[in-house]
């Protein structure tokens, strides 16, 4: 009986770009459905645009356009980026659809007529311009604990500390700048703190990875909240049924976004919506997501399913995080790349899915995508090792052997290649593709032991070796064939080009079991894949460096964080001073550097070393009056300490020009 089997990976937001740190899970995922297709599973995959919440509101209004405008435009691109990777949904679809609203009030008016919907009165911040509440990362000001200024409302990014926002010091709006009052409104809440018992068992019952299953031993332990489950209009999302001005957090509706993908699925290819989510559902269902949201798909999202009458995910299957060369992705890096970026700068997405494929491992360790040994890995494994093995026999089965495969003997290399298929099964089953690899790679440094040993070049040139020689590279080709099935959910596309090369059907799992019989014709070999070329990482790195220059071509990832302004407090950082040049030299060996000696009416006289060589002779410097930033943190230059900078104005057309105060100014002066 062939298994039926429901596949998600998590939501993307439609408020950003896809990037390479989402695209983990998508390959993890589809790699995983790709092999469990070619093992005869039904299998189908489902995802959506996660459309609705705040950011996605406010984004939309910065763009001046409608939230139903931005996230058609979203979704075209997130589908475009994912279809390029080789990631392919049975159906891909948007939270804002009517399935899901449907499906979402549904849901809520079974989880009340069970008792488990309660209403509080709240205070919460609410900012008196825009006439809205704010959500806790729109409020920003001082650090409770360590006074740092400018601090998102849920944590502190300086000290670490995590709090709520009420106890933010001198709070600010993000959106509007002004002071947020505090205000009463009536929530809705999910009664979670009353699933403990069922939560606990539904833990239990390997439904987890032993990491998640840990972590949520954590959350018992520190008792479970009630889930406060509605926000005040204005909000893009939902209304719930019966409470005008209420709408269903974002989070309420998102997973239920996978049962309206898979709704929209059923209208399209004729299935049976509820044989997949009624409450004794035979079938499995499957989520791959990123360890940061586990607590809504190992708390929430049960929850929500047992107490509407639903079966429950037969797993949850968390990941970790991405780095890449060893840090989180940072823009001023470069190494915050975007889905598109890369396709445009490396091109091959195959390459990516090899290399995450190899470092995943089925843990909810992070992963790290070090940009050398990328590159090292693929050219090695990919070209060296793998094609390698059909660039070195193809050709004289074409020309000597008019394109037809020899009558295959009894070869042992090929049969430990045939009898590790339960074992690389397993590893993919596991989403252990690392080890798949490492086992696949071992055997493909078999085969070319194989083809190195009977060298076909040196038989190619006697005729008497004729035979052996057919016999070799028809061997060699069928280790070919072999790796192939072993490698193709990882590589579909050259899998693809492959079986046209070998002029066979699409290759399942169950061909490793058979081979190409004697006179089975083969297409003329050409060219399969080439190696990276590592100068296009580094323009790519390039690239995504100067992104950040040009705001407008960055990637949004959050509304708050991609406004241009500072506020004055970020202002009131810099210790602007009014300082006099009292010494001007030159430094012996570099070629653009000045050291100045500057009064700003301190006891002892800063050092500076200023790039203003090109354009200043220091004698005429002497005595002027300019403006330097005082508090610089010192810097150690092969020169000496450079302690602070003074200002001066240039661009492509001229410059350097310090900057000077007019008459009246004293040394020591702040500048403000
Ligand atoms: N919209 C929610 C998910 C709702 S599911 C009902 C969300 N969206 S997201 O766009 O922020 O992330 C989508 C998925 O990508 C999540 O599983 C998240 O863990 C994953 N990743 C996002 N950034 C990532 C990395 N840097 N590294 C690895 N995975 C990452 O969360
Ligand atoms: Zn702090």
């Amino acid at each position: 009986m062939t298994r039926k089997i429901l596949v998600t990976s998590a939501l993307p937001y439609a408020n950003g770009s896809i990037h390479l740190g989402h695209l983990v899970e998508y390959i993890q995922t589809d790699i995983w459905v790709r092999f469990q297709k070619m093992q005869g599973n039904t299998v189908h995959y489902v995802c959506a645009d996660d459309t609705h919440g705040t950011p996605i509101m406010l984004r939309a209004e910065k763009e001046g356009i409608t939230p139903e405008q931005l996230i058609d435009k979203v979704h075209k691109e997130h589908y475009a980026d994912f279809s390029e990777f080789l990631v392919e949904f049975d159906n891909y679809y948007s939270t804002n659809s009517e399935e899901n609203r449907v499906l979402s009030s549904n849901i809520y008016r079974a989880l009340k007529a069970n008792d488990k919907i309660a209403t509080r009165t709240i205070e919460q911040y609410y900012d008196p311009v825009k006439n809205m509440f704010l959500p806790d990362r729109f409020i920003k000001g001082e650090c409770p604990k360590c006074h740092a200024k400018d601090q998102y409302g849920d944590s502190c990014e300086v000290c670490g500390t995590t709090y709520s926002p009420t106890e933010l010091i001198n709070p600010y709006s993000a959106v509007s700048g002004a002071a947020p009052i505090r205000k009463e409104t009536e929530h809705y809440f999910f009664k979670l703190s009353e699933c403990e018992d069922f939560l606990k068992d539904w833990t239990r019952s390997g439904t987890l990875q032993a990491e998640a299953a840990n972590k949520m031993g954590e959350w018992f332990e520190s008792g479970l909240s009630d889930w406060d489950i509605s926000r005040d209009a204005p909000y893009f999302g939902f209304e719930i049924p019966d409470a005008p001005g209420k709408y269903f957090y974002v989070w309420l509706d998102a997973p239920i976004g996978y049962m309206a993908s898979f709704e929209s699925l059923c209208s399209k290819i004729g299935l049976d919506f509820d044989e997949y989510w009624k409450k004794d559902s035979t079938t499995e269902l499957y989520h791959f997501i990123g360890k940061d949201i586990l607590y809504f798909h190992a708390l929430f999202w049960p929850a929500t399913l047992e107490y509407s009458g639903h079966r429950k995910p037969t797993q949850v299957f968390a990941h970790g995080f991405l780095t890449v060369n060893g840090e989180k992705m940072s823009k001023s890096r470069g190494t915050f790349i975007t889905a598109r970026s890369y396709l445009d700068h490396i091109k091959n997405p195959e390459y990516l899915r090899y290399y995450y494929a190899a470092k995943l491992n089925g843990s909810m360790e992070d992963i790290d995508l070090n940009l050398d040994d990328f590159v090292a890995r693929v050219n090695s494994d990919l070209v060296g090792k793998y094609i390698n093995i059909a660039s070195r026999t193809a050709g004289f089965i074409s020309k000597r052997f008019d394109g037809k495969l020899a009558l295959l003997k009894a070869n042992p290399v090929i049969d430990d290649l045939r009898n590790a298929a339960d074992s690389i099964a397993d590893s993919y089953v596991s989403r252990d593709y690392g080890r798949a690899l490492r086992e696949i790679m071992a055997l493909a440094d078999k085969a070319n032991g194989y083809v190195a040993e009977n060298a076909p070049w040196d038989m190619s040139k006697q005729e008497s070796q004729s035979e052996a020689l057919h016999q070799v590279c028809t061997a060699a080709l069928e280790m070919f064939r072999l790796l192939t099935i072993y490698l193709k959910p990882v590589l579909p596309k050259l899998a693809e080009a492959i079986e046209t090369f070998l002029n066979v059907k699409p290759l399942t799992w169950i061909d490793v079991k058979t081979s190409l019989p004697a006179g089975h014709s083969i297409q003329l070999y050409q060219h399969l894949i080439t190696r990276i070329d590592p100068k296009h990482i580094e323009a790519m790195t390039e690239a995504n460096k100067e992104n950040l220059q040009s705001t407008n071509t960055a990637p949004a990832v959050e509304v708050v964080e991609e406004t241009n302004y500072i506020s004055i407090d970020d202002f009131a950082k810099v210790d602007l001073r009014i300082a006099k040049i009292v010494n001007a030299e030159h430094v012996e060996g570099a070629e653009k550097l000045l050291k100045l000696t500057l009064d700003i009416g301190e006891e002892k006289p800063r050092q500076v070393f200023a790039g203003i060589k090109s354009a200043y002779d220091p004698e005429t410097l002497k005595g002027r009056l300019t403006v330097m930033v005082a508090n610089l943190a010192p810097r150690k230059m092969k020169f000496g300490l450079s302690e602070g900078m003074v200002l001066a104005a240039s661009d492509e057309t001229g410059g350097p020009f310090i900057l000077t105060p007019d008459a009246g100014a004293q040394p020591g002066m702040r500048v403000k």
